[in-house]
């Protein structure tokens, strides 16, 4: 395997970077999760524009065009000879001295791994998957937006341990207010009476990629979206549920704090859901050959 590191690929073993690196020293920095589908790389452009607005957002000049960056993602896949992969596409602020100031990093660096990635045992996308909530709370959007996708993500990780801890894959999380924000890595959605509903950005959500894809196909199939506040009530009482992410894909939720939801089995909403997506990431795409 070879890894993009700023202007060159390395060996896996080579692909390093400098310990004054304040993504290294502070998480001073931002990513993407992109996937590869048969040789098409799933929303790229969608992918680009929320890490340029990750950068705006933690003010760092990226000096490369959006096309130039797709080049790297996309070359990164045919160095590697994937059809199918996972791709992590990192820029951090860079190198520069100790202490937080990042105007002591001249030049940031951009990282672009491809690789293959399974999140979860494949088993779990046809008998779905049990959950419980974290009692570690989504960190505030008034104190990091959870829409920056950013190298922090030890709050995630807290919860994503709590999880472990108790023989769990994932977890919700709840915001500061105690209404539903998003699981570890994933964006979570309910179907109750005939409507999809999810946490809005402003709960504590990142806008997951795959999170937009859901509800085009929801709506596609006639459900009623809704963005809302939701409770752990409105989980336990759901008809249905299941997880969105890049990593993640569409994934059945079957049991919420000991809660059977709905029948117990993955829902056929959710099937349908699943389905259509399946149907969309083999058709769409930015062709890497
Ligand atoms: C905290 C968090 N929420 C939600 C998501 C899902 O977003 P996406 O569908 O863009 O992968 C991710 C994925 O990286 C995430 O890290």
């Amino acid at each position: 395997m070879e890894v993009y590191i700023d202007g060159k690929f390395y060996p896996k073993a080579d692909a390093k970077v400098s310990v004054f690196d304040h993504g290294f020293l502070y998480g001073d920095g931002i990513f993407e999760g992109i996937r590869l589908y048969e040789g098409n790389v799933f929303r790229l452009e969608e992918h680009l524009e929320r890490l340029e607005m990750s950068a705006k957002a933690i003010m760092l000049q990226l000096p490369w065009t959006r096309k130039e960056i797709a080049d790297v993602v996309c070359e990164s896949c045919r160095r590697n000879n994937l059809t199918d992969g996972y791709i992590r596409l990192i820029i951090s602020r860079g190198v520069g001295d100790l202490g937080l100031s990042p105007k002591t990093c001249p030049k940031p660096s951009i990282i672009c791994i491809a690789d293959k990635i399974t999140l979860y045992p494949e088993a779990l996308y046809t008998t779905g998957m049990k959950i419980i909530t974290a009692a570690t709370r989504r960190i505030s959007p008034a104190a990091l937006p959870p829409m920056i996708k950013s190298l922090n993500y030890l709050n995630n990780i807290l919860a994503k341990m709590e999880a472990l801890q108790h023989g769990y894959h994932e977890c919700i999380m709840l915001n500061d207010q105690g209404y539903v924000a998003e699981c570890t890595g994933d964006n979570i959605f309910l179907i109750h009476k005939g409507r999809l509903l999810t946490p809005a950005s402003h709960a504590g959500a990142l806008i997951g990629i795959t999170r937009q894809v859901a509800l085009e196909v929801a709506e596609q199939l006639g459900l009623k979206l809704c963005e809302t506040n939701l409770t752990r009530y409105d989980v336990w009482n759901a008809d249905e549920c299941f997880l969105t992410g890049t990593a993640a894909e569409v994934i059945p939720v079957i049991e919420v704090d000991g809660r059977t939801i709905g029948s117990g089995k993955p829902g056929p909403m959710t099937a349908r859901i699943l389905e259509s997506f399946r149907k969309k990431v083999s058709k769409e795409g930015t062709r890497i050959r």
